[in-house]
C-alpha cells in the first residue's frame, strides 16, 4: 500500500522484524518501536496511519496504552490492531474495551487475519475487472442513534442536519424520521402536512422515486434541509412494512447528498442493516449512569454487527443537567472516545424545539450553536474520509 504508514511496536525484536518485513513487502511505510512510550511519542510526532502493536507490554498498561492514543486528538481516530502474544480472554475484552478496532491473537491465522484486516481498512487491490462499488454514486448516510429515551437524539439529528445543510447550500441534505412506532422531528421542526413515511410507504413503489422526493418532501422554513417526517401515530407505525423503509432509504440516497435518518432507539431487524450501511452514526449519549450503561450494551452489540468503531460519533449530550458521569468517565464505560460534548442548556432547548426554531437560529451566540456548527463540520469531514478510504 504505498503512501501508507504503519507504527509496529512489539518488544520481542524477532517479532517486530518479521512484521516490519511482512508489511515493508506489501509496500507500507513502516516504523518501529520497541516499548510502549517508544510508540506513544512516534505515534504523536508522525501520525501514522494505523498502529499495529503486541499489547503485552513492560513499561505501559495494555489499556493504558490503548486510551492515551484514543485520547489524543492526533491519534484518537487513528486504526489500532492488536496483535497479542496472550491468548487469554481478558486482555483482549480489556483492549477491546479501551479502543482497539482488532484483536488479533499470535498463530497460525494470526497473518491472513491481519492481511483481512488491512484490505478492510485500507481498502483491497481489486482486481481490474471489478465493477466500481455502487456506494460511490450514493449519498452519504448518517444514522442517529441512541440507547435510551430522551437523550436529545432527535433534537441534534434535526439541528445537525440544519447546521449540515448551512454549510454545504449546494448539497441536497434530507433528515427521514424513522423512530417508530411514532416520530418527531415532524413537531421539532414545525411541520405538519400530510406527507410522511407512512403515507410514502403506501404508494405504489415506482411512484416514490427521486423527483417524488425532490418535488414533494417539505422543506421547513429555517431548518433548510427536506423532510420526510414519521409516523404520526403508532397506530400507522405498527403496520409500516419493514421492506418499504429500506427501499425508501435505497431511493433517497440516489436522490440525496446528505441522507440523515434519526432511528431513536429502535435498534431491530429493520434498522440494523441501515446502521450496517450508514457512513456515520451519531450515537447520542447522555450523561445519567442508566444510559451511559445502556449504551455500552449497545455498542457491544454493534461490534457483534460488524459496526467499525471509526464509524460511530459519541455525542455526549447533557440533556438531564449539569449532575451526571464526566465525559472521561462515560468513555471509559462505553469504552468509546466521545468526540463531542454538548452543554446543557436548561429551558433554551425545549423553548427553541417548541417555537420549531433551530438552535443556531434562536441562540446565534450561545456556547451550543458553536458547538453544534463544529460538530456538523466534524461530521462532514469526518464521513468525506472515511468514504475515502
Ligand atoms: N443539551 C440539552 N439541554 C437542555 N435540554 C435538552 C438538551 N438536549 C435535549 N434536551 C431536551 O430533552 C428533551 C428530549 O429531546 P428529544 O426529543 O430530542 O430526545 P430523544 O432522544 O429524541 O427522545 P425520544 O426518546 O422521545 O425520541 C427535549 O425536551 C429537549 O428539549
Ligand atoms: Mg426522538
Amino acid at each position: 500500500m504505498v503512501g501508507k504508514t504503519i507504527l509496529v511496536l512489539d518488544e520481542n525484536i524477532a517479532s517486530r522484524n518479521f512484521l516490519a518485513n511482512l508489511l515493508r513487502e506489501k509496500q507500507f511505510e513502516v516504523l518501529e518501536a520497541a516499548s510502549g512510550k517508544e510508540a506513544l511519542i512516534a505515534a504523536w510526532r508522525d501520525e501514522p496511519d494505523l498502529v499495529l502493536f503486541d499489547p503485552v507490554l513492560s513499561d505501559i498498561h495494555d489499556e493504558e496504552f490503548i486510551l492515551k492514543l484514543r485520547n489524543d486528538q492526533r491519534t484518537s481516530k487513528t486504526p489500532l490492531i492488536a496483535i497479542s502474544s496472550d491468548p487469554g480472554p481478558v486482555r483482549k475484552e480489556a483492549c477491546i474495551n479501551a479502543g482497539v478496532n482488532e484483536y488479533l491473537i499470535k498463530s497460525s491465522q494470526a497473518i491472513p487475519a491481519l492481511e483481512e484486516a488491512l484490505s478492510r481498512l485500507f481498502g483491497a487491490e481489486k482486481p481490474a475487472e471489478a465493477p466500481p462499488p455502487a456506494k460511490e454514486k450514493k449519498g452519504i448516510l448518517v444514522v442517529f442513534l441512541s440507547a435510551k429515551g430522551g437523550t436529545g437524539t432527535s433534537s441534534l439529528c434535526a439541528n445537525l442536519a440544519m447546521n449540515i445543510q448551512q454549510l454545504h447550500p449546494k448539497e441536497r441534505v434530507v433528515v427521514a424520521d424513522l423512530v417508530l412506532p411514532i416520530g418527531s422531528i415532524g413537531p421539532i421542526v414545525g411541520y405538519e402536512g400530510k406527507l410522511n413515511l407512512v403515507t410514502v410507504a403506501d404508494l405504489p413503489s415506482g411512484q416514490t422515486n427521486e423527483d417524488f422526493f425532490h418535488r414533494e418532501l417539505p422543506q421547513p422554513e429555517l431548518w433548510k434541509f427536506q423532510l420526510l417526517a414519521g409516523s404520526p401515530d403508532p397506530q400507522h407505525g405498527n403496520i409500516l412494512r419493514g421492506d418499504r423503509i429500506i427501499e425508501i432509504v435505497e431511493t433517497l440516497r440516489t436522490a440525496y447528498d446528505f441522507i440523515i435518518l434519526d432511528i431513536g432507539r429502535s435498534l431491530s431487524r429493520i434498522s440494523l442493516p441501515l446502521i450496517q450501511e450508514a457512513d456515520l452514526i451519531p450515537l447520542v449519549v447522555s450523561t445519567d449512569q442508566s444510559t451511559v450503561k445502556l449504551t455500552k450494551t449497545v455498542w457491544n452489540y454493534l461490534q457483534t454487527q460488524g459496526i467499525e468503531q471509526q464509524k460511530v460519533y459519541a455525542i455526549l449530550n447533557r440533556a438531564v443537567g449539569l449532575e451526571g458521569l464526566t465525559k472521561a468517565e462515560a468513555e471509559t464505560i462505553i469504552g468509546l472516545t466521545i468526540q463531542k460534548a454538548m452543554p446543557y442548556m436548561g429551558g433554551n432547548f425545549a423553548l427553541a424545539n417548541n417555537l420549531n426554531q433551530p438552535i443556531t437560529t434562536k441562540y446565534p451566540t450561545d456556547t451550543a450553536s458553536l458547538i453544534l456548527k463544529e460538530t456538523a463540520e466534524d461530521m462532514v469531514k469526518l464521513a468525506h474520509r472515511l468514504r475515502a478510504r
